[in-house]
């Protein structure tokens, strides 16, 4: 096994810790503060926020879409230069954040920063970012991703970089009583198939790296299974911890991971605008039955460690049923799409050069066509 782990942001977890914030925003930065459609009104996030800034010279930004977009973001760089700020702080969820590590790298970048969106260019310096996480899914507040999109153009792509890795973030699971039963389950969802992601792939040898996958895939499918206590202030720090755990980068070093779900859901996304847990529902378990032969080790392994369950076509069925016990569709014909949604999927995928995916780049063209149709 050989890997390089780089996980630089601090973690303030727990109520009352959004004050912490002044202990990691240097005392003399311009500060730019950056939230979404307003819900950080509605719980006492964001007085709790202005009051810790108090001491600071900070603006404010608002109006960051869920699935942001460069055009909202390119508003918020003329800010950001036109104040010179130096700071970012992002408050929000997976898209607030995501918004803000774009926002970071522009900055510092002369050209126009969709080229890394588009692989042109790797990023070489950002902005330092700061995070208070409001909706537990993405994994974003702790990792180097963003995932950014064109809305001119149904764009929705990926970038990565340690220049944008935040260097703290609060998780104070007490914000998530505003949070509703969509956005939760949506969290519940996409944290579960992050961890398939780097986990239900090819057999390896690490006991660190797949127990430790085990205990959130366990963790997270006990959440699903004690919905009814959603509004517990432990079922809440579960949710917290096992969505930043599941994409904070330590399970997926090293081993080979497949992502094939995600890049089908972003297309999905981009065209019909299902939320990005409903897009990765939709795919997840008709890939895993598509591609069976591929998967069928770790999913009989999974079987045996998370469900006690020694059939792995059951697995996929049991994975199934936790997401529709939840009332999350895996079925793409329960969308408002159009009857060319697999043409435009599969056309998005071969624009971006997605012709070969998953851990054996053997999801083709073919197959995600396979896979769509039994989504219908
Ligand atoms: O905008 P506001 O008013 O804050 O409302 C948001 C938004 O409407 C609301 N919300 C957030 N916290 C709340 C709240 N409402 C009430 N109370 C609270 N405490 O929830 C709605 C959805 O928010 P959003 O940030 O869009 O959700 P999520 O965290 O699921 O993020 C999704 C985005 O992250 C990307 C997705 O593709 C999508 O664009 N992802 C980012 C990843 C990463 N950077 O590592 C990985 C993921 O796989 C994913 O692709
Ligand atoms: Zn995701």
């Amino acid at each position: 096994m050989t890997f390089s782990y780089y996980n630089p942001t601090a973690i303030e977890f727990g109520a009352g810790k959004i004050s912490e914030i002044t202990k990691y925003i240097p005392k003399k930065s311009n500060v730019l503060f950056v939230y979404g459609g307003g819900s950080i009104k509605k719980n006492g996030i964001y007085q709790q926020v202005v009051e810790a800034l108090k001491n600071f010279n900070f603006f404010e930004f608002y109006g960051v879409e869920p699935n942001p977009s460069v055009e909202t973001m390119n508003k918020a760089l003329s800010i950001v230069k036109e104040e010179e700020i130096d700071y970012i702080l992002a408050v929000g969820g997976g898209s607030v954040i995501d918004g803000c590590k774009y926002l970071a790298a522009a900055a510092l970048y002369d050209g126009d920063a969709w080229d890394f969106l588009d692989g042109k260019k790797q990023v070489e310096k950002a902005l330092p970012i700061g995070v208070v996480l409001t909706l537990p899914a993405t994994g974003s507040e702790s990792n180097s991703l963003s995932v950014v999109s064109k809305k001119s153009t149904n764009d929705k792509r990926l970038f990565a970089s340690d220049f944008i890795h935040p260097k703290f973030a609060v998780l104070d699971p007490s914000v998530m009583s505003t949070l509703d039963d969509r956005q939760l389950k949506n969290g519940l969802v996409d944290a579960f198939v992050h961890t398939c992601e780097q986990y239900l792939t090819i057999p390896n040898n690490s006991l660190v790296h797949d127990g430790y996958s085990e205990t959130i895939l366990r963790g997270l499918t006990t959440l699903m299974n004690t919905w009814e206590n959603k509004d517990d202030s432990d079922w809440r720090d579960n949710l917290m911890l096992l969505a930043n755990q599941a994409l904070n980068g330590f399970i997926g070093c090293g081993v080979v991971q497949d992502w094939a779900t995600h890049f089908i859901g972003h297309e999905i996304t981009a065209y019909y605008g299902l939320d990005h847990a409903r897009s990765l529902a939709v795919v997840q378990p008709h890939l895993l039955r598509v591609m069976f032969e591929d998967k069928k080790d770790k999913l009989e392994q999974m079987g045996k460690n998370v469900f006690a369950i020694t059939d792995a076509n059951k697995v996929i069925d049991k994975i199934e049923s936790l997401y529709n016990n939840l009332g999350v569709s895996t079925k793409l014909s329960d969308y408002e799409v159009d009857d060319k949604v697999i043409e435009n999927i599969t056309e998005s995928l071969k624009k971006h050069q997605m012709l070969k995916l998953g851990e054996n780049q053997d999801i083709t063209i073919e197959k995600v066509k396979e896979i769509l149709q039994k989504s219908l």
